[in-house]
C-alpha cells in the first residue's frame, strides 16, 4: 500500500478493532442448571487491527473458550464482543457461521487439508461456500499460496509436501477469504523446531503487511516473537505485556495480506 492511498478519504480516521470484548463471561451448567465451570470470569480485551499477538496460560485457564468466542464458533454467556465493528455476541447460528466465514481464518495444529484435493484446490475450499466463481477462486487461490510461498507447488496433493509446506498451505486456505483475523491454535505444535521457524515467519511475514494474527502458544520463546502477549488464568487476564516482536512500518497496518 503507498502513502498516497493510506490517505484516500474512503480510509475512515479512526477504524473499528478487530476485536473488541467487554466484560465477557462463559459459564458451562450442569444439566440440573447450576453452575459447572466459571471458564471466562469477565474478561475484557482489545485487539487493535494489525496486532500479532499471543494467548497463553496453563491448561484449564480458558484459552479455548476464549479462541472459540473470538473465533465465532460459540457464543459468550454475558458481555459484549465486537468483531471488526460489528456486535456478534447475540447473533443466531446462521449469522454467527456467516460471520465467521467471511471474517475469521482458522489454522490448526493438524493441518487438516483434504488429501485428495491438490493444494490450490484445497486453498479454493473457502471460496466455494462464498458462491465465488471457479475463476476467480483459482486465481484468489494462487495469489494466497504465492503469499506463503508456495506458488511452485500448486499442483502437489498435501502427502507430495513437507509438513511445513502443509501447514502453509493451511496457512494460505485461511488467508484467502481476507478475513480480519486470522487465529492459530498451536499451529507449531506438529513440527520440528526449525519447520516451526519458519511458520513463525511466514507469520511475521502477513504481520508486516497488516494482518490481525491471534496465536495460541504455550512456548514463551514462541510468545516473545508475538507483539503483544496475553496470559490468562482462571479466565481472566492475569498478564498482558508487549512482546518483542516488530510493529510493522505504520503505512503497512491496515492492509489486510
Ligand atoms: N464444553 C465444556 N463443558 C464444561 N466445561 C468446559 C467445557 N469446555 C471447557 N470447560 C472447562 O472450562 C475451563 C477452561 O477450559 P479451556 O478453555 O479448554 O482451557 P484451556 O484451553 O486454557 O486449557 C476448564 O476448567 C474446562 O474444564
Ligand atoms: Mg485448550
Amino acid at each position: 500500500m503507498t502513502a498516497a492511498s493510506i490517505s484516500d478519504s474512503r480510509t475512515p480516521i479512526a477504524p473499528p478493532a478487530a476485536a473488541r470484548l467487554t466484560g465477557i463471561k462463559k459459564t458451562y451448567f450442569k444439566p440440573d442448571g447450576s453452575v459447572l465451570v466459571e471458564a471466562l470470569r469477565s474478561l475484557d480485551l482489545v485487539i487493535p487491527r494489525g496486532e500479532y499477538i499471543a494467548i497463553m496460560g496453563a491448561s484449564g485457564s480458558g484459552k479455548s473458550t476464549l479462541m472459540n468466542i473470538l473465533g465465532c464458533l460459540d457464543r459468550p454467556t454475558a458481555g459484549r464482543y465486537e468483531l471488526d465493528g460489528e456486535a456478534v455476541e447475540s447473533l443466531g447460528d446462521d449469522a454467527l457461521s456467516r460471520v465467521r466465514g467471511q471474517k475469521i481464518g482458522f489454522v490448526f495444529q493438524a493441518f487438516n487439508l483434504i488429501s485428495e484435493l491438490t493444494i490450490t484446490e484445497n486453498v479454493e475450499i473457502p471460496l466455494l461456500y462464498q458462491g465465488i466463481p471457479a475463476a476467480e477462486r483459482k486465481q484468489r487461490a494462487i495469489e494466497s499460496l504465492t503469499v506463503v510461498g508456495l506458488q511452485d507447488r500448486l499442483h502437489h496433493r498435501p502427502r507430495e509436501l513437507s509438513g511445513g509446506q502443509q501447514q502453509r498451505a493451511a496457512i494460505a486456505r485461511a488467508l484467502v477469504g481476507k478475513p480480519a483475523i486470522l487465529m492459530a491454535d498451536e499451529p507449531t505444535g506438529n513440527l520440528d523446531s526449525a519447520t516451526g521457524q519458519s511458520i513463525l515467519e511466514t507469520f511475521e511475514h502477513l504481520h508486516a503487511r497488516g494482518l490481525t494474527l491471534i496465536m495460541v502458544t504455550h512456548d514463551d520463546r514462541i510468545a516473545q516473537r508475538c507483539e503483544r502477549v496475553v496470559r490468562l488464568k482462571d479466565g481472566v487476564v492475569e498478564h498482558d505485556r508487549a512482546g518483542g516482536g516488530r510493529k510493522p512500518h505504520a503505512s503497512a497496518a491496515g492492509e489486510r495480506a
